[in-house]
């Protein structure tokens, strides 16, 4: 049976190649990709998600969606992607257009055609939690919502507490977090170390010789250079694909547990912080005699702890043959 799935991205590099695993998915009909400020300006994104999908001789429509965070200033992540969101590969502008209406009219109304669909997102939250604002039932059709977002108790990569995505709009995540959405978050954590193309698995892709191959590499060089001057590492890691994967094969997360969360939106220090009650205390907190740990009990999404690195590869691997 085909699966259908709506796509919210920022979209550069990351991202790009997130696309192409789900355009190129048999099973999968990718009814919209909707895009939002964060990467680059929303017009960029536009740009450069129609490009990829023409690569991927597809006719997916694209919409234009949030320019800005609900509350917060713009700010784009240049240095990790390049001015042009695509490694300052300096593509060719894409021949077609954006598809006409709004990006959050169009994610409801794909909801409320598809009950049971599979959202994707790839981005900040802003479109998604504009679209619960307008339309709270949606909350309740749709399947899954796997989010790339956050890092699950660990260090983030816009600043020591928090993950991009969330970071740039915290309001829209903590909003989306407790809207009831079935998420299914997937942080930036599991794109590093193993699941990180290393240059043995970069040959192997460049080794495929095909379009979308180069395009992938090529169009992450910038990312593989921030990679390695972030972390240490000389390693491509590629969140956006890994929260793709999955989404499209949810085996490839070989650990998920639902944790009562809550995101900080108040403190500049730790702005975007995704707090997890991995220790499920708010599931005790009755047990417990007077002075017990304190936790809120907000709402509870699934947490990815550990995926498959190998399926993820191997995934990515046939997307891009
Ligand atoms: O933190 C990683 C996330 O931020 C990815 O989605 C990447 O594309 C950027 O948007
Ligand atoms: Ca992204």
């Amino acid at each position: 049976m085909t699966r259908k799935l709506l796509i919210d991205t920022d979209t550069a590099s990351d991202d790009a190649v997130a696309l192409i695993m789900a355009l190129r998915e048999p099973e999968v009909d990718v009814v919209a990709i909707t895009v939002v400020s964060g990467n680059v300006p929303v017009d960029l994104g536009v740009r450069n998600a129609l490009y990829t999908v023409e690569l991927c001789g597809a006719a997916t429509p694209v919409f234009r969606g949030s320019e800005a965070p609900l509350l917060r200033p713009i700010y784009h992540s240049w240095a990790f992607h390049g001015r042009d969101g695509l490694g300052n590969m300096n593509y060719p502008a894409p021949a077609s257009e954006p598809a006409p209406g709004d990006a959050v009219d169009a994610l409801i109304d794909a909801v409320r055609a598809n009950p049971g669909i599979t959202l994707v997102t790839l981005g900040p939250l802003t479109n998604v939690a504009l679209a619960l604002q307008r339309a709270p039932e949606i909350a309740q059709r749709v399947e899954r919502c796997v989010v790339m977002g956050g890092v699950a108790c660990t260090v983030g990569n816009i600043t020591p507490a928090a993950e991009f995505n969330i970071w740039c709009d915290p309001d829209a995540a903590r909003a989306v977090f407790h809207s009831g959405m079935p998420v299914e978050m997937v942080g930036w954590e599991l794109s590093r170390f193993a699941a990180a193309l290393d240059p043995d698995d970069i040959a192997r892709i460049r080794a495929l010789g095909t379009p979308l191959a180069d395009f992938a590499l090529d169009c992450n060089r910038i990312t593989l250079e921030a990679h390695e001057r972030l972390t240490g590492a000389r390693a491509l890691d590629l969140p956006d694909p890994v929260a793709m994967a999955v989404a499209l094969e949810p085996e490839i997360c070989t650990r998920r547990r639902s944790h009562y969360v809550d995101v900080e939106t108040e403190s500049d220090l730790t702005r975007g912080m995704v707090v997890i009650d991995a220790l499920d205390s708010g599931d005790q907190a009755d047990d417990w005699p007077e002075g017990g740990p304190l936790i809120s009990r907000t709402t509870k999404i699934g947490v990815c702890w550990r995926i498959d690195a190998a399926a993820f590869k191997r995934r990515l691997v046939s997307a891009l043959s």
